[in-house]
């Protein structure tokens, strides 16, 4: 069964303006939902957790409730493996700092250039303590990851390794679990950046078996907010980042200095209404977590209509290089498209597309390594459309027309 569009735009009350919205990558629009769910904190209890009276343990089940949610959407074991945090950048910065202690002089981590800074930068850092920083690139050829350049990488030293799940430019899905795996046997732990993944496909951090898997909510249909998740037995390990007189093993509150931001982290559950009630259309009778497997099926269908429709008119561009797998319908690549043209400034092509009211972006999007790898920086970068299941064929065809009557 396709994808009830209309029901699914109905979500989104942002979606009513005459944009076209195809900077998702950069973030997404908000469900009512989530809106909704933030008033009514506000309007309920919106009251500090840990007092006696009846309210503040209202806004503490609250709270509680929005991590099992985000639970759900990771498919973690336990609601305590989830953090929240105001971002993802902040986030992996709070969790190299409580992982610092396990490093030593001359411990290895790999990193790869493909990456958003915020999976890289942090892990750098902890070069002032010795750590030596190993750089995993990408095949230029295939935009690909491969596991034979990590062998090369990885030595008994290699404690840790931090990779892309999706690129924010790419679009192309590692294949986290195959890596996850292979990182393990060699006795390291992973870090996995998911933001460019989570809106697309389910995430399912039990199945990958991966070790810390972080995501921006705000990309994911929520609201500016973030989460990470922590394999329940690592959290023991992690440094307390509270107050020192805290429980050292106050989980996860250990990594939630000056507590979680309460309305956006209970709010944030009703990502997980939508999905299950999205769900429930080729679903009725399956678990929550079930029905939101089944939603990202039908988003991923919509997704593959969409890119392929893109991507099928800039192969036919001779003057058009994308930056990514050039195919729309292959399932190891999401809706965020990157391209360059021939001679073509890419901020003056998005100036163009702005004036026919379609939002898309320029630059390196802050994977700036792997940007200046394909020596695109002092070109103002690529050209990125990021698309969404709640964008349409209409809206795309809208684009192509755009794009065809500005460019040479
Ligand atoms: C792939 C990727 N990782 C990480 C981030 C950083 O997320 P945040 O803004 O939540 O720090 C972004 C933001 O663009 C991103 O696209």
């Amino acid at each position: 069964m396709a994808l009830d569009i209309e029901f699914v735009r109905k979500q989104f009350p942002g979606l009513t303006t005459d944009w076209t919205l195809m900077d998702n990558a950069g973030g997404s629009q908000i469900l009512k939902g989530v809106v909704d769910k933030i008033t009514q904190y506000y309007y309920s209890n919106n009251v500090q957790t840990g007092g006696s009276y009846e309210l503040s343990q209202k806004a503490a089940s609250s709270l509680a409730e929005g991590r099992e949610n985000i639970a759900t959407f990771f498919n973690a074991s336990r609601p305590e493996e989830i953090v929240f945090g105001p971002s993802t950048t902040i986030l992996m910065q709070f969790l190299a700092k409580a992982m610092a202690h396990q490093f030593q002089a001359g411990d290895e981590i790999v990193v790869t250039n493909s990456d958003h800074e915020s999976n890289i930068g942090p892990w750098v850092a902890l070069q002032e303590i010795g750590v030596k920083l190993n750089f995993w690139n990408i095949n230029q050829l295939t935009f690909e990851l491969e596991l034979d350049e990590l062998d090369k990488l990885m030595t008994d030293k290699t404690k840790l390794v931090c990779c892309t799940h999706v690129s924010n430019v790419l679009g192309t899905i590692n294949p986290i679990k195959a890596i996850a795996q292979f990182v393990h046997e060699r006795g390291a732990k992973i870090c996995v950046d998911g933001v460019a993944y989570a809106p697309h496909r389910a995430v399912d951090v039990s199945s990958w078996n991966v070790d810390f898997y972080a995501l921006s909510l705000y990309k994911t249909y929520g609201p500016h907010h973030a989460a990470l998740y922590c394999k329940y037995d690592h959290m023991h390990d992690l440094a307390n980042l509270y107050h020192y007189f805290y429980d050292a093993d106050k989980i996860p509150a250990k990594l939630e200095p000056g507590n979680a931001n309460y309305e956006l982290s209970y709010a944030s559950g009703a990502i997980v209404d939508y999905l299950a009630g999205l769900g429930a259309h080729t679903c009725k009778n399956g678990t929550r977590r079930e029905q939101l497997e089944a939603a990202f099926q039908q988003i991923e269908e919509q997704e593959i209509e969409l890119s392929e429709r893109l991507l099928s008119y800039l192969r036919k561009r001779n003057d058009c290089r994308v930056i990514g797998n050039p195919s729309g319908t292959d399932p190891t690549r999401v809706a965020t498209i990157s391209f360059t043209i021939e001679n073509q400034d890419p901020q003056q092509v998005c100036k163009k597309m702005d004036e026919h009211g379609i939002a898309i972006r320029f630059g390196d999007f802050h994977a700036r390594r792997l940007v200046e790898s394909m020596g695109l920086l002092e070109t103002n970068g690529a050209v990125r459309v990021s698309m969404t299941h709640y964008n349409t064929v209409e809206e795309v065809d809208k684009l192509i027309a755009a794009l065809d009557s500005v460019l040479p």
